[in-house]
C-alpha cells in the first residue's frame, strides 16, 4: 500500500471534469414546463461592465446552451421588454434599471448584503430576474439559478433571497512550485510545474468557476510549508505571472493571498534578522507589502505558519505569535490585507516516554494567553481539532476561547487521514457536527458556527479555510466522488445550516442528472454512509493515527507509538487510550468550557466516539452501547469491511445508465477500498487479540 499518483483514463469531459458544472442536457419533457420559454434571451444592463459581470455572463450563456441545446442571444433592455416571450435580465440594483427595482423592493436590497441575490420570477414582466448590490452578487446569483435550472425547479414560480453567513470563504492550496501537493491525492498541481508559475490559465480559469459557483471568495495559492523557490513569490522573478493568477480569481470575486516564509527577510532581503520587533525587518516587510499591492492591487494577504513544524517564526527571537502577526499586520493595513496566522503549533519533537505533555494541548496553551493582543486585521485560523485531521477527534477548544481575536476554521478536504481520496468519505457530516458543537462560551446556543461567522464576538473578519484536493487528474480529485467534498465545503462556508445529504444530492443531481432518481438515491446513501465506514475499519473511538508514518496511508497501529510527533495511543495487555483528564491525565478537558469539562473529564459521560480520545481504559471497559472495548473493535472492524463491500454493490447496480467513463473510475476505487479494508481489520484486530489475549465473542477469524 504505498502512495501513489492518481491518473483517470478516458475522455477527459466524460471522467468528470465539468464536475456539478456539468450543465447536463435537460430533454423536453424532463421539466415541469418550457425552460427555453424564459432563457432564449438574456438582457444585461450596459452600465454593470466588470470583469466579474463578464464571467456572470459568459457563465450563463454556457449553462443555457448546454442544458438547453441553444444558446441564449443578448438582448438590450428595451428589446428584450418590446420581444414575444420571456427573458432573463441580470443586474446590480442601481445599474439594473427599473425593471429590476419593479421586480424586487426595498426589503430583498436589504436582506441580502454585499454579496447576497435575489432570484425571482416576474411573471407580469415576463422575466426571470437575478439582481444583487454587486456584481459579485450577480455572479452567485447566476450560479444559483443555474443550479436550480439543473436539479429541476419550476421556473415560473422562482422567488428565493440568499447571502453567505461568513465573510471570508477560503481555500489554501498545499502546492509546491515543483509541481508537487503537499498531501495532494489527485495528480500534480494545476498551477506550478518545474519552478514555474503554470501558463494553462484555461484549467485555473475552470477551477475558479468551480470555486466561485459554491461562493469561495478568497484563495492562497501555495503551500503553508514555503520553501526556497516559493519564498521568491513575493519577487519580481515570480510576481508578474502571480499576478496573472489573481486576475483569473478575480474575474470570479476570488482574492488571492500567499502563504509566506516568515524568514523572508533572511532569505530573500539580505539582513540577518526576520526579529519582528526589528526595526529594519518591520521596514522590509511595508516595503514588500507596497511591491505587492503595486503588482496586485487588491490582495488579500498573507496566510503564515510560524514556529510550526519546524518553519522558522517569532520564537527564534524570543517573541510570540501576537509580536510575529502584528508586524505583518501593520504592513498589510495600508491596503486593507489581512494575515491569516495559524494555530498549528506544537512540539513535534516530544519524547513517547514523556506522557505529560500532550499534543492536542498545545495550540490552546500557546494562544489564549494571547487573546486580545492581535490587531484587527489578523485572524487565527484554528485547524476543527485539537490534533490534526483525523477521522475523529474533540473539537479544538480554542473556538470560543478568544474573546478579543478574529477566528477562522480550517478544515482538510484532502483525505490525509481520511482515505486519501482511494477510499469514500464525505467529509460534510464531520464538519457540520464540529460547527453545530456547542462550546458554551457564552452560555447556550455559543457552537462554533457562531464563533467562526463571527457573531459570538462581533469580529469584523472571520470564516472557514480549508485545504483543497485537487489536481490534475481530469476529474479534478482523483476518486470523482470526492468531489463532493470539495462542492459540500464551499457550500458549507457559504451557508453552514444546508443539510449535508440536501449538499451531496445537489452535487450528485448536477453531475450525473437529476431524473434518474435511483441513481441519485443511491449515490446518496454511499456518501452519507461513507464517514462511517470509513472510521468502523481504522483507528477506533478517537484515539486516531494508527498509520504508516510519513504518507499516512494504511494501517499501521504502531506506525507513531515511538516517534516524536505526539500522536500516541499507549496500547499494552490491559487497555487503551489517551488519559486526557484533569484528575489524572494531561489536563486537556479543562480547555473546554461549561458542561463540556464534566462532560469529557468523567468516564461515564463521555461519548462512546471519543472515548480513547479522552480516556485510557481497560479492554474490558463496557461502553453506552453495551459493549466491551475490545468487542467494539472486533465488531466495528469486520462490520466495516461488509459495508465497503455493500458501496462496492451499490455502485455496481448503477451500471446501467451511466456513462461508462464515470462508472469504472468509480468502481476501480471502491474495488480498492473493500481489499484495503480488509487490511486495516485484519492488522488492526489482529494487534488488539494479541496486545490484550481477549477472543472476539463471535469466533470470527483473527489471525
Ligand atoms: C499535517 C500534514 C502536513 C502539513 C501540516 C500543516 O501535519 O501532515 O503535511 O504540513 O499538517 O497543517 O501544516
Amino acid at each position: 500500500m504505498s502512495n501513489r499518483v492518481n491518473t483517470v483514463p478516458g475522455d477527459p469531459i466524460q471522467a468528470g471534469y465539468k464536475a456539478w458544472l456539468n450543465y447536463k442536457r435537460i430533454e423536453p419533457g424532463e421539466s415541469n414546463e418550457s425552460p427555453a420559454a424564459w432563457c432564449s434571451r438574456i438582457a444585461v444592463n450596459d452600465k454593470s461592465s466588470s470583469v466579474v459581470m463578464d464571467s456572470a455572463v459568459s457563465e450563463l450563456i454556457r449553462g443555457i446552451e448546454a442544458m438547453l441545446g441553444r444558446k441564449p442571444v443578448i438582448v438590450s433592455l428595451e428589446e428584450a421588454a418590446a420581444g414575444e416571450g420571456g427573458y432573463l435580465i441580470i443586474g446590480t440594483w442601481d445599474e439594473g434599471g427599473a425593471l429590476l427595482d419593479r421586480t424586487f423592493d426595498g426589503q430583498a436590497h436589504q436582506a441580502i448584503g454585499p454579496e447576497g441575490y435575489a432570484i425571482r420570477t416576474n411573471r407580469a414582466e415576463r422575466c426571470i430576474a437575478i439582481g444583487a448590490q454587486t456584481d459579485a452578487g450577480v455572479l452567485y446569483g447566476v450560479f444559483a439559478f443555474l443550479r436550480l435550472f439543473g436539479t429541476g425547479s419550476a421556473m415560473d414560480s422562482l422567488d428565493l433571497t440568499d447571502h453567505p453567513v461568513n465573510s471570508l470563504r477560503m481555500m489554501n492550496q498545499w502546492d509546491n512550485i515543483d509541481g508537487s501537493i503537499e498531501r495532494g491525492y489527485a495528480g500534480k498541481s494545476i498551477f506550478y510545474a518545474d519552478h514555474e508559475i503554470t501558463t494553462d490559465h484555461e484549467r485555473v480559469r475552470d477551477y475558479a468557476r468551480l470555486l466561485a459557483s459554491t461562493g469561495i471568495n478568497a484563495i492562497a495559492i501555495n503551500n503553508v510549508n514555503v520553501h526556497q523557490f516559493e519564498t521568491m513569490f513575493l519577487t519580481d522573478r515570480y510576481l508578474p505571472a502571480i499576478a496573472g493568477l489573481a486576475a483569473i480569481f478575480r474575474a470570479y470575486g476570488i482574492k488571492l493571498f500567499l502563504s509566506i516564509n516568515y524568514a523572508s527577510p533572511i532569505e530573500i532581503g539580505g539582513l540577518t534578522t526576520a526579529d519582528p520587533l526589528d526595526a529594519d525587518v518591520r521596514q522590509w516587510w511595508k516595503e514588500k507589502a507596497a511591491e505587492v499591492y503595486a503588482a496586485i492591487p487588491d490582495f488579500g494577504g498573507f496566510l503564515v505558519k510560524a514556529d510550526s513544524e519546524n518553519r522558522p517564526g517569532p520564537f527564534s527571537y524570543g517573541r510570540d505569535h501576537a509580536d510575529g502577526s502584528n508586524m505583518l499586520a501593520e504592513a498589510l493595513l495600508p491596503y486593507g490585507g489581512i494575515v491569516i496566522w495559524r494555530c498549528f503549533v506544537y512540539n513535534c519533537k516530544q519524547d513517547w516516554r514523556d506522557r505529560a505533555t500532550d499534543r492536542a494541548r498545545a495550540a490552546y496553551d500557546h494562544f489564549k494567553p494571547l487573546d486580545g493582543r492581535f490587531m484587527d486585521n489578523v485572524i487565527l485560523q484554528v485547524k476543527n481539532g485539537p490534533m490534526d485531521f483525523q477521522v475523529r477527534e474533540g473539537v479544538s477548544p480554542l473556538f470560543g476561547a478568544m474573546e478579543k481575536t478574529n477566528l477562522m476554521i480550517e478544515f482538510q478536504i484532502t483525505q490525509e487521514y481520511t482515505g486519501q481520496q482511494r477510499h469514500l468519505c464525505y467529509l460534510v457530516p464531520q464538519w457540520k457536527e464540529v460547527l453545530d458543537f456547542e462550546t458554551y462560551a457564552q452560555g447556550e446556543g455559543s457552537t462554533v458556527k457562531r464563533v467562526v461567522d463571527g457573531s459570538l464576538y462581533g469580529n469584523r473578519h472571520s470564516g472557514f479555510a480549508a485545504v483543497s484536493n485537487i489536481g490534475s487528474d481530469a476529474n479534478w480529485t482523483g476518486h470523482l466522488l470526492a468531489q463532493a467534498n470539495l462542492y459540500g465545503y464551499g457550500r458549507l462556508a457559504w451557508n453552514p445550516e444546508l443539510p449535508a445529504e440536501q449538499i451531496a444530492e445537489e452535487w450528485i443531481q448536477q453531475v450525473f442528472g437529476a431524473c434518474n432518481k435511483k441513481l441519485v438515491q443511491t449515490i446518496l446513501g454511499m456518501l452519507m454512509a461513507s464517514w462511517s465506514i470509513y472510521e468502523s475499519y481504522t483507528s477506533p473511538l478517537g484515539v486516531g493515527w494508527m498509520v504508516n508514518p510519513d504518507h499516512h496511508y494504511g494501517p499501521n497501529v504502531d506506525g507513531y507509538e515511538y516517534s516524536k510527533w505526539g500522536t500516541y495511543h499507549f496500547a499494552d495487555l490491559h487497555g487503551i487510550g489517551v488519559d486526557r483528564t484533569m484528575k489524572t491525565g494531561t489536563g486537556y478537558t479543562g480547555q473546554y468550557q461549561g458542561p463540556n469539562v464534566e462532560l469529557y473529564e468523567s468516564v461515564a459521560t463521555c461519548p462512546d466516539e471519543l472515548l480513547l480520545f479522552f480516556h485510557h481504559v481497560p479492554y474490558t471497559h463496557v461502553l453506552h452501547s453495551g459493549k466491551t472495548v475490545i468487542q467494539h473493535i472486533y465488531d466495528t472492524h469486520f462490520e466495516g469491511v461488509e459495508r465497503a463491500e455493500q458501496l462496492k454493490e451499490a455502485w455496481a447496480s448503477l451500471n446501467e445508465g451511466m456513462d461508462p467513463s464515470l462508472f469504472a473510475q468509480v468502481a476501480d476505487r471502491l474495488a480498492e477500498q473493500a481489499v484495503h479494508a480488509r487490511e486495516w481489520r485484519d492488522i488492526v484486530n489482529t494487534y488488539f487479540y494479541r496486545k490484550s489475549g481477549i477472543p472476539d465473542a463471535r469466533g470470527r477469524t483473527i489471525y
